[in-house]
């Protein structure tokens, strides 16, 4: 059994973070996303893995290589177009096991991937859908199910009375080889919208299971966001970095932090970060390793990239920045995101 992780959409939503990084190698507390999963998996006993690129590939393969460093071995399906969530799967099958998972690699979740492939095997079918409950089911693909898990349809968008569930697919799956034959070749394809709908009609199989555990897709701005949040809260119990200094604040090694900053928790700091006299730190805000941050700067609800630099008296408030950005002195900064143009070029 290997998995294969869907991580070459364009991540249109979250731009300008994703302008020029595939989204799955956006940071969660300060270490890319996608190595957390890696982790996650290996953790979880599956070593052998696929990546399905497309863009900025490199940035994936250049990171991970073989993914000797990590305990795993990793391949990469490459595609020169997008081929979307099953197209994508398609063009990766030649690497696929009979049997394999597949994380769209931009959800965030700490989920026990075992019970799924358990339940997978139990019940013989072609795929299991993993699914989470959401409280509004009207913004999604809502599953019905028969009373044996077999998912009958999938309803788009319902109103809240007609929902026939509050369960969604989560963007993890088990799936037998034998289900993309139904996959056409070299042409996008939706999982979602096309491939899941053509499958339920041939009786396939397609069963549903709630997953437990965390569980985000990082999609939106918003939910990025609310990741982080759920992290320093631990809400979302994922490992933070750094030595834990009262409650609800994390401090990498060999900062500078005067005695007149104040930290207001819960703040997570990473490695090397030089704070000026009396800034304000937090709450809510995640600072990258090797940042500068000015004196009487005032930051709140913040997440910064690595190797930021934000000059004397700025106030940032609700802000996400990628990688090397700096910050001129006496700005206010509220609701930003920016990201840097020569990452785009390098
Ligand atoms: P948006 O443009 O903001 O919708 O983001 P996205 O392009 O990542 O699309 P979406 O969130 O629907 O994708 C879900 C997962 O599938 C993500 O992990 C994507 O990286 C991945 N994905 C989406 N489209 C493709 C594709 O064409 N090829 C590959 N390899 N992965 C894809």
């Amino acid at each position: 059994m290997n998995a294969l992780l869907l991580a070459g959409g364009l991540g249109t939503r979250l731009r300008p973070l994703t302008e020029s990084l595939p989204k799955p190698m956006a940071l969660v507390g300060n270490s890319p996303w996608l190595e957390r999963l890696v982790i996650h998996l290996r953790e979880q006993n599956i070593r052998e893995i696929v990546m399905a690129v497309k863009h900025y590939s490199e940035v994936i393969q250049d990171y991970f290589g073989t993914g000797e460093k990590w305990g795993v071995t990793i391949q990469y399906a490459a595609e020169s177009s997008p081929l979307g969530t099953a197209g994508a799967i398609k063009n990766a099958e030649p690497l696929l096991h009979d049997t394999f998972l597949v994380i769209n690699a931009d959800i965030v979740h700490d989920i026990d991937l075992q019970s799924l492939l358990s339940y997978h095997k139990r019940h013989g079918g072609a795929v299991t859908i993993g699914l989470t409950e959401v409280d509004d089911p009207t913004s999604y693909g809502v599953v019905e199910q028969d009373g044996d898990g077999r998912i009958v349809r999938f309803v788009e968008k319902p109103a809240r009375e007609e929902a026939p569930s509050c369960r969604i697919n989560a963007g993890i799956y088990v799936m037998d080889k034998k289900a993309l034959q139904h996959i056409p070749s070299n042409r996008e394809v939706s999982i979602e919208r096309e491939t899941f709908p053509l499958l339920i009609e041939k009786q396939l199989g397609v069963y549903g299971k709630v997953v437990d555990g965390y569980w985000m897709d990082m999609g939106t701005k918003e939910r990025y966001r609310q990741i982080h949040w759920d992290l320093l809260n631990r809400v979302y119990t994922l490992p933070l970095p750094g030595e834990q200094r009262g409650n609800g604040i994390w401090i990498g090694s060999s900062c500078s932090i005067p005695s007149s900053v104040l930290l207001i928790p819960p703040v997570l700091i990473g490695d090397r970060v030089n704070i000026g006299e009396r800034a304000i730190i937090g709450p809510f805000s995640v600072i990258g390793d090797d940042c500068i941050i000015g004196r009487n700067v005032r930051c709140a609800e913040t997440i910064m990239w690595h190797r930021c630099l934000t000059h004397n008296e700025v106030v940032l408030n609700n802000c996400i920045f990628g990688y090397d950005l700096e910050i001129g002195s006496e700005h206010i900064l509220h609701e930003a995101v920016m990201s840097r143009m020569e990452v785009l070029q390098s």
